[in-house]
C-alpha cells in the first residue's frame, strides 16, 4: 500500500507529510511516495525524506497514479484528478464539499473515496485528527501577531522615566478555538483583553484565560448540541450591536473570529463602529474568507478607513507554514492510522466508525 502526496498549488505553503510523520506512516507497514522537492520550501530536503525510507518521484502524475491513498491540504486540481486511477483510491484533505463540489463529483465518478477532515465530529477520539482545531489555534495566535505588527504603538504597559505607556486594549469577537488562542496570546503580550461570543458557555473559558467577557443578555439558546453557534435572531443582533458600539470604540485592536457552520460569517462590526474607533486602531478579520465579520474587510488586503486598518488575509497559515504543516501532518497521520487495518493489511472503511462515516464526502459511491 502506497501513501502519496504532491506539491500544493502556488498559494499554499503547507504540506501534509513531514519526515517525522513519514516515519510513523512507514512504521504502520505502509510505503510513501512524494513528488520531488515536496518540502524543500520548509527546509525539508529530498534527502531528509529518503533517509526515513520515502521514495521520491519526479512528477506529480507518477505519484498520483501509483498511490493507494493520497494526502493533500487543498483539493487536487482538475488536472491532478485526471491522473488518479479509478477504483479503490482514497484521498484525504481539508476540502469544502460545497465549494469544491465539481471535483467531488469527479471523485465519485472515478470511485475515489474522498475524506475531508473539515467534517470530523468534535468528539474526544477525533481530537488528534482535528485539523480545524490545529489550524484555527495557530490562526488565532498569528492574527494577534500580525495585528501588533501593523499597530504603530506599544502593547504592554510600560512605566519609564520618560512617562507611562498605557497597555493596548484588544477585543476578541468569537471565543472558539481561534478566539481563545487570540485571547491567550494577547494576554501574554501584555494587552488588556476582553471577548464576546453568542455561546454563553464560552464566558468561563474567556475568564479562565484572564479575559473579560462582554455578555449580551439573551433568552435565546445560541449553541447547538455539537457546541457550535446558531445564527442569532434580530433582537440579539440589536443588543450585540448596542454593546459593541461602546466596546469597539474603547479598544485598539479587534480580532474577529465569529463563524456559523455552513453560513456566511455574521456581520458584526459596522461602518459606524469603525468611524468611532481611534485612528491607528486595527481590525483583523479572520472570518474574511467566509465573507467577513467587519465592514470594509477584503480578501488579502489591508483597507484603511478613517485611519483604522482592516486586515483580511485569506490563508493566514502561510505566515507560519512550518508549524501549521507539522500539526496538519500529525492530524493526517492519526486519521490514516484509524483507517488502516494491520490485520487486513489495507484501508478499511468501517462505516460504523463515526469518524470515517462523517468525513467521507461521497458516501454514495
Ligand atoms: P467556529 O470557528 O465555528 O466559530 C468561532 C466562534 O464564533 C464560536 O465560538 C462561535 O460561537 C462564535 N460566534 C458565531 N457567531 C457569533 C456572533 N454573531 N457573535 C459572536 N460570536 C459568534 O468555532 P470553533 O472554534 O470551531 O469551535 C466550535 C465549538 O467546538 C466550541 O465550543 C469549541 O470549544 C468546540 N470544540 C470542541 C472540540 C472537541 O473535540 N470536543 C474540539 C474543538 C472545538
Amino acid at each position: 500500500m502506497i501513501v502519496g502526496s504532491t506539491k500544493e498549488n502556488s498559494k499554499e505553503k503547507r504540506i501534509s507529510i513531514t519526515p517525522e510523520t513519514s516515519k510513523n506512516i512507514i512504521n504502520l507497514g505502509l510505503n510513501i511516495s512524494l513528488q520531488e522537492d515536496y518540502g524543500v520550501h520548509l527546509g525539508y530536503s529530498n534527502e531528509s525524506y529518503k533517509n526515513v525510507g520515502v521514495k521520491i518521484l519526479t512528477t506529480s502524475s507518477e505519484v498520483l497514479s501509483k498511490s493507494d491513498l493520497l494526502c493533500k491540504v487543498n483539493c487536487p486540481s482538475l488536472e491532478e484528478v485526471s491522473s488518479i486511477k479509478e477504483n479503490s483510491k482514497i484521498i484525504i484533505g481539508s476540502y469544502d464539499p460545497v465549494q469544491d463540489k465539481d471535483i467531488v463529483k469527479i471523485f465519485s465518478k472515478k470511485k475515489i473515496n474522498a475524506f475531508s477532515l473539515n467534517l470530523l465530529p468534535r468528539i474526544t477520539r477525533a481530537q488528534s485528527m482535528d485539523v480545524l482545531s490545529s489550524q484555527a489555534n495557530l490562526a488565532g495566535y498569528r492574527a494577534v501577531i500580525e495585528s501588533i505588527y501593523e499597530y504603530e504603538k506599544a502593547v504592554p504597559m510600560m512605566m519609564t522615566a520618560a512617562g507611562t505607556v498605557p497597555a493596548a486594549r484588544i477585543l476578541v469577537i468569537g471565543a472558539g478555538v481561534a478566539g481563545l488562542q487570540a485571547i491567550a496570546t494577547a494576554k501574554r503580550l501584555g494587552a488588556i483583553v476582553s471577548a464576546t461570543d453568542v455561546r454563553a458557555s464560552s464566558k468561563e473559558q474567556v475568564e479562565s484565560l484572564g479575559g473579560k467577557f462582554l455578555n449580551v443578555e439573551s433568552s435565546e439558546n445560541l449553541e447547538t448540541k455539537g457546541g457550535y453557534a446558531k445564527e442569532a435572531g434580530e433582537e440579539f443582533k440589536r443588543k450585540q450591536t448596542a454593546m459593541l458600539e461602546n466596546a469597539v470604540a474603547k479598544n485598539d485592536i479587534i480580532i474577529c473570529t465569529a463563524l456559523i457552520p455552513g453560513k456566511p460569517a455574521p456581520k458584526i462590526i459596522n461602518e459606524k463602529m469603525i468611524k468611532n474607533m481611534k485612528p491607528g486602531s486595527i481590525i483583523f478579520d479572520l472570518a474574511v474568507t467566509q465573507g467577513g465579520n467587519s465592514a470594509y474587510s477584503q480578501l488579502d488586503k489591508i483597507v484603511v478607513q478613517n485611519g483604522v486598518k482592516i486586515i483580511g488575509i485569506q490563508n493566514v497559515m502561510n505566515k507560519l507554514p512550518f508549524t501549521a504543516s507539522n500539526l496538519y501532518a500529525k492530524n493526517i497521520f492519526n486519521f490514516i492510522r484509524n483507517l488502516y487495518s494491520k490485520e487486513k493489511k489495507g484501508f478499511f472503511l468501517n462505516m460504523e466508525d463515526e469518524i470515517i462515516k462523517e468525513t467521507l464526502i461521497n458516501k454514495d459511491i
